[in-house]
């Protein structure tokens, strides 16, 4: 058996700013889902006991036409702390754990001098994740000589990032941005940009051909420091499901009806800017008051709901900073504190339920 988990996400600044190229900051949390996998001589696929239906597991299906298309039938068991559906990244967390366990069960051919003979990667472009014609051809079959390395020494997170991006976004129509997929992979905390950022260390691009035209994103990493450990996140579901998309193409109305809005899209964007600041200086008072600053506007572009600015309301006076995290319309909120106890309890009297994590827990990981 192989198992491997990857982290869930919150995005602590940027949303909805972030689809019209500003930059998005988003950390890893510690609620995590683990993925087990082993071969079965069963005809069909078999997820937590049952028959694979590749309609109801479309993140699933996606990695199995890029990674295992050949080969044995999977046994699948997922455990997920991350609840579906809330904008905690958990399909990006399902599809990077899912790749790793894969890709470390199946292997990777390399050449005797350790190139790559099969495989995804920003530096190579034979194979490409994202097109819709994926070759089922398996490149390291043709090589002669090399070796193949399995498990932790078969894993490389450029590789993981693009599969799980590339299954997002086929599975979400072909719009995804790779804030998730990024944090989720990278662990810590991501700044996701449409131009290289000086604030912050760049880590790789990806580019997407969306239904709206070439997308380019920009993706690093912002290092936390040691004072990051005195405080929590605490998360707070709403239980109020709202799709993306839905909320994405409401701000797209109002800013069709009102371009003045458009204001509040870029003051968002220098705002995050900011914050990028305060998150390397250790400066939590100025990241919470960032926080509290894009929600205030995140609410001027309709996307908060009575639910979220209850538990808003609850969580503030214990917290240094509190705002809608994700999507909105519901979903979830996030609180930055030093006391998670009291503002999980007062998240939970005013009818929610209370996640507490550290700020940028680890990515993916291989356990067996
Ligand atoms: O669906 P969530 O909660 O992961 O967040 C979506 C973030 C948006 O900025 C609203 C949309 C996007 O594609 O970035």
């Amino acid at each position: 058996m192989t198992a491997a988990s990857a982290p869930g996400k919150c995005i602590l600044f940027g949303e909805h700013a972030v689809v019209y190229g500003q930059p998005a900051i988003a950390v890893a949390i510690e609620q995590r889902c683990e993925v087990k996998i082993e071969e079965t001589n069963t005809e069909n696929w078999i997820i937590d006991g049952l028959n694979y239906l590749p309609e109801k597991h479309p993140h699933v299906e996606g990695l199995r036409n890029r990674l295992w298309f050949q080969g044995p039938s999977l046994k699948l068991n997922i455990i997920s702390e991350v609840p579906a559906g809330s904008g905690l990244g958990s399909s990006a967390a399902l599809s990077i754990a899912l790749a790793a366990a894969m890709r470390a069960k199946k292997g990777r051919r390399v050449g005797i001098d350790g190139s790559w003979h099969e495989g995804y990667s920003s530096e190579i472009n034979q194979t490409d994740a994202y097109s819709d014609n994926l070759q089922k051809t398996d490149p390291g079959s043709i090589c002669i000589g090399g070796k193949k390395l399995f498990g932790i020494d078969a894993i490389d997170s450029d590789e993981l990032g693009i599969l799980g991006h590339a299954v997002e976004a086929a599975s979400q129509g072909g719009r995804a941005s790779p804030t998730d997929t990024a944090a989720v992979s990278l662990g810590g905390a991501v700044l996701v940009s449409d131009k290289r950022e000086e604030s912050a260390e760049w880590q790789y691009s990806r580019n997407l051909n969306t239904p709206e035209g070439e997308r380019k994103w920009e993706v690093h990493k912002i290092s936390l420091p040691e004072s990051f450990d005195e405080v929590s996140l605490v998360i707070g579901d709403t239980g109020v499901h709202a799709p993306t998309g839905d909320m994405v193409a409401g701000v797209a109305e109002l800013l069709q009806k009102n371009p003045e809005k458009m204001q509040e899209i870029v003051a968002i964007g220098k705002l995050v800017r900011r914050a990028t600041i305060a998150m390397k200086d250790g400066d939590l008072q100025a990241l919470g008051n960032a926080m509290t600053e894009n929600h205030l506007l995140l609410r001027g572009l309709g996307v908060s709901h009575p639910k979220l600015e209850n538990l808003i309301k609850a969580a503030a006076p214990y917290s240094l900073g509190v705002k809608l995290t994700g999507a909105g319309g519901g979903g979830c909120m996030i609180a930055l504190t030093t006391q998670p106890k009291t503002v999980s309890q007062a998240i939970e009297m005013a009818g929610g339920t209370a996640y507490v994590s550290k700020l940028g827990a680890g990515g993916v990981h291989l356990h067996e």
